[in-house]
């Protein structure tokens, strides 16, 4: 099984980045982690701070990978490139937000994956990855 972690702007600050929100840990101890809880499925990682290269790996994967575990950031309130190529491919793409998108500032309620996304997970700390993965192994 093939899925995709894919991270956008600012998540490589991970650990570092307004710890009273989004946590201590950094994403790659989490992956270590995450792959050493599930080795039936080959978990790979994609990080990038511009819009492009997101779209690039979501074209890359979206026609044969079994699943897509999008955190697009704040990319996720702005993007209609991303939000138009997540329609385009036929691979499920699952939205997550570490933090509480809709308990914070109003321009993070907005989402321009959600309408073509297989599911949202909102909320959880890094935890919504896990429970995004779950989903997607059913
Ligand atoms: C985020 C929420 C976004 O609003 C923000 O821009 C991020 C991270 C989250 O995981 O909580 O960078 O996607």
């Amino acid at each position: 099984m093939q899925i995709l972690l894919l991270n956008g702007p600012n998540l490589n600050l991970l650990g570092k980045r307004e710890p009273d929100i989004y946590g201590k840990e950094d994403f790659e101890t989490f992956l270590d982690s995450l792959k050493n809880k599930y080795p039936q499925v080959n978990l790979h990682y994609f990080q990038s701070n511009i819009e492009g290269e997101i779209i690039n790996k979501i074209q890359e994967v979206g026609f044969h990978y079994d699943g897509i575990i999008l955190n697009a950031a704040a990319y996720t309130h702005t993007s209609v490139g991303i939000g138009d190529a997540i329609k385009a491919i036929t691979t499920p793409v699952v939205e997550v937000h570490i933090s509480n998108t809709f308990s914070r500032e109003s321009f993070r309620h907005q989402s321009y994956i959600a309408p073509n996304a297989a599911g949202i997970i909102v909320g959880f700390g890094l935890k919504s990855y896990e429970l995004a993965l779950l989903s997607l192994l059913k």
